[in-house]
């Protein structure tokens, strides 16, 4: 497996959109653990929440080893027309929207996505910092770092279709107990996918199933 080249992002864009870190490895070393049973699923759409680079999208559509159409959103201009690119760069066709979420698209992929991927802004910041479409969408969550993930946790049961799975990149502060407990009250199981700790944050990846 190789991670996505990205050499054709500059320093200057990194400093108006994510640069890769420990989170968004821990999300492709995820995705790679995860892909024996994805391969099996078969999916055929995948939705990217707050692409980035879109390193995850690229690393998944490069790796599932057969077509699949991803679609890939942010709030962040610049990180919609470098998304376009990481794809190009690595062979992969991408599909990236800037929008708020997923504005615009959730009633067309009402029980369409098969893979729902969402590395959020999950640091715990005052919740002014939280609603640019700069650098610091990339980071600021909120109030428990959750203010972000929280407006997308009523989304994910109308997009996940029968077999599909959502994966989302979490911290400790985020209470990820809790967050499996919303979800299980919208009949979806919780497991945790890789943690790790990288500096003070303590990260996990977590999966969702009906
Ligand atoms: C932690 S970064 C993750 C980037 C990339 N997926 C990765 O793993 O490296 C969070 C991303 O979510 C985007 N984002 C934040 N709020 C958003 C919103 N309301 N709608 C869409 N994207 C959003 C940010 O612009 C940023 O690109």
């Amino acid at each position: 497996m190789s991670t996505p080249d990205i050499s054709h992002i500059s320093s200057d864009d990194f400093s108006h959109i994510y640069e890769p870190a420990e989170d968004s490895f821990l999300f492709l070393d995820a995705i790679e653990n995860e892909l024996p049973t994805l391969k099996t699923l078969r999916p055929q759409i995948c939705l990217e929440i707050g692409a980035g680079s879109g390193i995850v999208s690229t690393f998944l559509a490069k790796e599932i080893g057969f077509p699949i159409f991803c679609i890939c959103t942010d709030i962040n201009p610049r990180a919609v027309s470098i998304t376009k690119t990481t794809g190009l760069k690595n062979n992969v066709s991408l599909e990236p929207i800037r929008t708020d979420l997923v504005s615009g698209l959730a009633e067309r992929l009402r029980k369409r996505a098969d893979v729902l991927l969402f590395n959020p802004p999950y640091v715990v910041t005052p919740s002014q910092e939280v609603g640019s479409n700069g650098i610091e969408a990339s980071w600021a969550g909120g109030e428990d770092g959750r203010e972000v993930i929280n407006r997308v946790l009523p989304l994910v049961p109308q997009l996940l279709s029968d077999t599909g799975i959502f994966y989302m990149v979490v911290i400790k502060e985020n209470k990820p107990e809790e967050i499996g407990s919303i979800l299980g009250t919208a009949g979806l199981t919780m497991t945790t996918v890789l943690s790790r700790r990288s500096g003070p944050e303590f990260l996990s990846v977590l999966k969702f199933t009906r």
